[in-house]
């Protein structure tokens, strides 16, 4: 199934999800040679900032081609922002730019970004119109169900979202004070998709095939993003592509252990001496957890001074396990 958004073609229609810290050039690049993924997604960038920002040191710019199509996730307060930042994105080969409006961290309530600009009728509706004008690229935003389980306010949050020009809607399926750790509410995403123009791509709880078959279903969705769960699984977008949409992706060549140090070879092929280690141990965090014993592998990289005491401890740890 081909998604088709403006002159966009995605392939399948699974998207890494947008991740501070974790959704960077070297998982892209290790999805990408997994196979299957159709749609990256950098981690979320201010609007504000962008524009000074040197794309060949700044970790949420860093990029190779072979990413692609990547749409990069911008937040915003202010429209006046919107012109430069887009522009920025242009200069750098986005394929899509897409609207951080779900994120409730305290960080951007404090600006009013992410979830909080939805409480800001007038000035979003500005940065949507200046977004729309600004870029012939296709526009994407991310939100969550919302404050309550109200179907129908968030079939109208997301028809005023297509009607000012949205090409793509991606729904978080949970309320903006849900945990991540809570069951996902795909059920309350059940027809919306039939009752819009753009496509919607669902969001949560998605750690195995089966899972994303039972999204898939229960939400009428066009596509699926995920997360953590790729996290987990590098090769879980490339096994849901296989399964479900006959993609050619090939089974998984690597081990557990040669994923691992393949993402550890990106990382010191990416990013500079200074900015390898804290991301590892993001990585970490969250591929450890789909390990028997994970938790030792995590606590020995959390506390490792060194990408390379890391690796070591690492290694240790896969030969232990085996
Ligand atoms: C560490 C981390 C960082 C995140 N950063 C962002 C972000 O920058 N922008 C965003 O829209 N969502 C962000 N999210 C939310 C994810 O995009 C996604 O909506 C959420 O993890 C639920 O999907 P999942 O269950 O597949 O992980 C983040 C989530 C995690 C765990």
């Amino acid at each position: 199934m081909v998604l088709k958004i403006r002159d966009l073609a995605i392939h399948p229609p699974l998207a890494l999800a947008p991740m501070v810290g974790l959704s960077h050039s070297a998982l892209r690049t290790l999805l990408v040679q997994l196979g299957g993924v159709g749609l990256l997604f950098s981690e979320m960038l201010s609007a504000k900032r962008l524009p000074s920002e040197n794309e060949t040191i700044s970790p949420g710019l860093i990029r190779v081609p072979l990413e692609s199509p990547l749409f990069y996730q911008i937040y915003a307060s202010e429209s006046s922002t919107i012109e430069a930042a887009v522009d920025k994105l242009v200069e750098l080969d986005a394929q899509g730019v897409d609207l951080n409006l779900g994120c409730p961290a305290p960080q951007l309530k404090k600006i009013g970004a992410g979830r909080f600009l939805l409480d800001r009728p007038g000035e979003l509706v500005n940065v949507l119109r200046r977004l729309r004008k600004a870029v012939r690229l296709p526009v994407s935003v991310k939100i969550r169900i919302g404050d309550q389980p109200d179907r129908t306010r968030l079939l109208q949050t997301c028809r005023f979202l297509e009607d000012e020009g949205v090409d793509l809607i991606t729904i978080h399926a949970r309320l903006a004070g849900d945990k991540f750790c809570r069951r996902p509410r795909w059920e309350l995403l059940d027809g919306l998709p039939d009752r819009l123009n753009v496509p919607v791509l669902a969001n949560g709880g998605i750690f195995s095939v089966e899972d994303a078959r039972r999204c898939l279903e229960c939400t009428g969705a066009a596509g699926l993003m995920i997360g953590r769960g790729v996290v987990r699984w590098p090769w879980l977008i490339s096994d849901i592509a296989r399964e479900l949409y006959c993609c050619q992706s090939p089974l998984a060549q690597y081990s557990r252990e040669g994923l691992y140090f393949a993402f550890i070879d990106l990382l010191k092929q990416r990013f500079p001496q200074e900015r390898r280690l804290g991301r590892l141990k993001q990585f970490t965090h969250y591929f450890a957890s789909a390990h028997d014993f994970g938790h030792l592998l995590a606590s020995r990289v959390q506390s490792s001074s060194s990408l390379e005491q890391a690796a070591e401890r690492a290694g240790e740890f896969f030969r232990q396990a085996a």
